[in-house]
């Protein structure tokens, strides 16, 4: 049973809302998968997953700052160890357009991360469109 990881951030709920269904499709696919909030993810639960789902909300055409935070504590201790592990990535942005998402892979490619599926970026709140590709997401992940 593949065991997921989803690290998010969300500050007014958009992005949570896609965390929430991409755990959702992981776990009616048969997952064990951990729902954490970046604050509370640790350099262990990276190490500690088959693959990993990370979600941002766009600040400033990058990544949150927690979720940055998250890496930046992470790196020392699973560099190498986690090599070509899959991961795969959302965003929520106040305008369209996916330069998290960018940011996001720019960093999980030093951590030698492996990109499985391409991303999910949402406008605003999340439609019920939005939502069923985060579940999706999950789903594909929980299948590798
Ligand atoms: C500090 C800050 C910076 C932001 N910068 C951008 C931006 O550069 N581009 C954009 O499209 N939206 C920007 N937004 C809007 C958020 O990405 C958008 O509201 C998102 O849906 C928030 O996600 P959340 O509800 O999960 O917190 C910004 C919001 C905040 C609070």
């Amino acid at each position: 049973m593949a065991k997921l990881l989803i690290v998010y951030y969300s500050q007014s709920g958009n992005t949570e809302a896609m965390a929430k269904a991409v755990y959702e499709g992981a776990l009616s696919s048969g997952a064990t998968v951990s729902l954490k909030k970046a604050a509370k993810a640790t350099s262990n639960d990276l190490l500690d997953c088959d693959a990993v789902i990370l979600g941002t909300p766009n600040y400033f055409s990058y990544m949150a700052g927690a979720m940055k935070d998250f890496f930046d504590r992470s790196l020392h201790a699973v560099r190498g160890k986690v090599d070509n592990k899959p991961y795969a990535a959302f965003s929520s942005a106040g305008g369209g357009g996916k330069r998290a998402l960018d940011s996001i892979d720019s960093v999980c490619n030093s951590f030698n991360l492996k990109k499985a599926f391409e991303g999910v970026v949402a406008t605003g709140k999340p439609s019920s469109e939005v939502l069923e590709k985060c579940k999706e997401l999950g789903g594909k992940l929980a299948q590798l």
